[in-house]
């Protein structure tokens, strides 16, 4: 189907290029299915810099399924605090809960299982079955795409369903082992002197050269790539016209105001809902729209607190994939005698409303990112 395309040096041609200059990363040192699948998670949607000491941290927290699954859901978020999209913190958690039910502790070792676990597509489970397992499957991403459209000058939008099977089958078809292949792979001894795992080094050789060389827009160093001499792409000097994205959606803007209620050296949080956007997190109290500082106190009030003071605390912008925030804040110093919190018994403050300390913000209750300027601003504020 590739014509042109089943050079079988390809293969080998990858891997001696991984073997100079795979990245070192702390989830290939021991690549457990819980390893694999805990750093295939994390680098969903995010850059492998930005997961490294995530990954360490959480670890060190969580060492294996068994405590994943034990853990509250607050504690999973705590530790994913920052990486954002975190229904996957929440859905790796159910997931353990999952595995020990249902398969003993162990994950299974082959995609088709791996896809029934709540959370794992089959990329994930490609990922795992193939780096953990040594099963042959392509494990496609974003990086795998890239990649594979401009080997082939693709023609077709890379958001399309139908692309990411091709460039599977494409994939596939490479990992059919050479037969005239110079170094029988399998016979390799990696530094454990276990048989070499091929098809899991060529899933993450691929996944470093998308990473390194096949960069996006107008960054690729084909110079220095082992395949572009077979880039369809490269070879008509066409790399930066793959892959052919679709347009892209405007970003829905929506005004928010923040409010920072102080009481007696502690701030007022609340639990986002269990469901939508930043479900489970914490939030300083929020309302839509820019509001007055008359109607930011009006809300204070809503919430149970008559305040003394009002002042601006900044404005700031978050983005996320499909909206942005535009957020005004104001910190309300609450006046101690009106005050509801604590004074339960006159029923006036809403339950849902709680006042942390500076270890409970720092240490406890998980934040979004969103809010980081209006937390440091809090956080430079109480001792
Ligand atoms: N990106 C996604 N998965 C990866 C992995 N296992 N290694 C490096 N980069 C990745």
């Amino acid at each position: 189907m590739w014509a042109g395309m089943s050079d079988r040096s390809l293969f080998s041609n990858l891997i001696a290029w991984y073997d100079n200059n795979r990245r070192i990363l702390p989830w290939r040192e021991d690549p457990t299915p819980f390893h694999v699948w805990l750093s295939e998670i994390m680098l969903q949607q995010t850059r492998v810099e930005a997961v490294r000491g995530y990954y360490e941290r959480f670890l060190k927290a969580i060492p294996d399924i068994e405590s994943l699954a034990a853990a509250e859901e607050e504690t999973i978020l705590k530790l994913w605090e920052g990486l954002g999209y975190y229904s996957r913190a929440r859905n790796l958690r159910r997931a353990a809960q999952v595995i020990m039910e249902k398969y003993d502790g162990q994950m299974p070792d082959n995609a088709k299982e791996l896809m029934e676990i709540p959370g794992i597509g089959p990329y994930t489970a490609a990922a795992i079955a193939s780096i953990s397992y040594g099963r042959k499957e392509a494990a496609v991403d974003g990086n795998l795409l890239r990649v594979f459209s401009r080997m082939t000058a693709y023609g077709e939008d890379i958001k399309r369903p139908e692309t990411k099977k091709a460039a599977e089958q494409f994939f596939l078809q490479l990992m059919e082992l050479p037969d005239s292949c110079d170094v029988d792979f399998s016979e390799q001894k990696d530094s454990h002197e276990q048989c070499r795992n091929i098809y899991g080094d060529f899933n993450q050789a691929l996944m470093d050269l998308g990473a390194t060389i096949c960069l996006p827009n107008s960054e690729p160093h084909c110079g220095e790539c082992p395949w572009s001499e077979h880039c369809r792409a490269h070879l008509c000097g066409e790399e930066t016209s793959y892959p052919i994205m679709p347009e892209k959606k405007k970003r829905k803007t929506e005004e928010k105001t923040v409010l920072l209620i102080r009481y007696n050296n502690r701030y007022v949080v609340h639990r986002r809902p269990s469901e939508g956007l930043l479900a489970g997190l914490y939030e300083f109290p929020m309302a839509d729209g820019t509001l007055t500082e008359e109607e930011a106190l009006q809300e204070g009030e809503r919430i149970g607190f008559s305040a003394l003071r009002i002042r601006k605390a900044g404005e700031a912008k978050h983005i996320f994939t499909h909206k942005e925030w535009h957020m005004t804040g104001y910190e309300i110093t609450a006046d101690e005698l009106a005050e509801a919190f604590d004074r339960p018994e006159k029923g006036e403050a809403d339950p849902a409303y709680i006042l942390a300390d500076r270890e409970e913000i720092l240490s406890r209750y998980p934040m979004p990112s969103a809010l980081e300027k209006y937390k440091k601003y809090v956080l430079s504020r109480i001792k």
